[in-house]
């Protein structure tokens, strides 16, 4: 298994194609490749980009995107940035949070959903502003959080209708 990852890992960091490769971007790679980073392959990105494994987790612990940990099956942000705390992003944390049984950012027991903060998901228009594995819903009030999180936990991924 450490293998494989291994294999997947050198397999992101060699597919880059842009001229500048940095710690920074081979993250990126492979947290898009995983969804997360894999502990295992913090020493392969220092030795690939000739940094140092403190290097490597200073860059991961600066950028709140990064996580080590594996992601649950489907991501909720709430945007908490200027425009969406204006106009209510706390009271739809607090409603999100309650209803998964979570604290802070993190994911659910059961492994279902991750809950993730956000600055700013880049449709302020549409304050306050939710996604739900990348698919932005505006305009969102703390019930419809509630509902939002009753059909990630209650109905399987492919009949996910966030819109009723
Ligand atoms: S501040 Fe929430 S979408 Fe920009």
């Amino acid at each position: 298994m450490p293998q494989r990852v291994r294999e997947k890992v050198d397999l992101a960091l060699r597919s880059q194609r842009q001229h500048t490769i940095t710690v920074l971007s081979c993250l990126l790679a492979v947290q898009d490749a995983f969804g997360y980073i894999p502990k295992l392959c913090i020493d392969q990105v220092a030795k690939f980009t000739g940094s140092t494994v403190n290097d490597v987790w200073g860059v991961i612990s600066f950028y709140t995107n990064f996580s080590v940990n594996p992601p649950g099956e489907h991501i909720l942000e709430v945007c908490w940035g200027t425009s969406c705390h204006i106009l209510g992003a706390m009271d739809i944390a607090k409603s999100v949070l309650e209803e998964i049984g979570l604290d802070n950012e993190g994911t659910s027991s059961d492994g279902r959903v991750t809950v993730r903060f956000n600055t700013c998901l880049g449709a302020c228009a549409n304050a306050p502003v939710v996604s739900v594995d990348h698919k932005l819903e505006g305009r969102m009030t703390p019930d419809q959080a509630k509902v939002i999180v009753g059909a990630i936990k209650n109905i399987v991924a492919e009949d996910l209708d966030i819109e009723s």
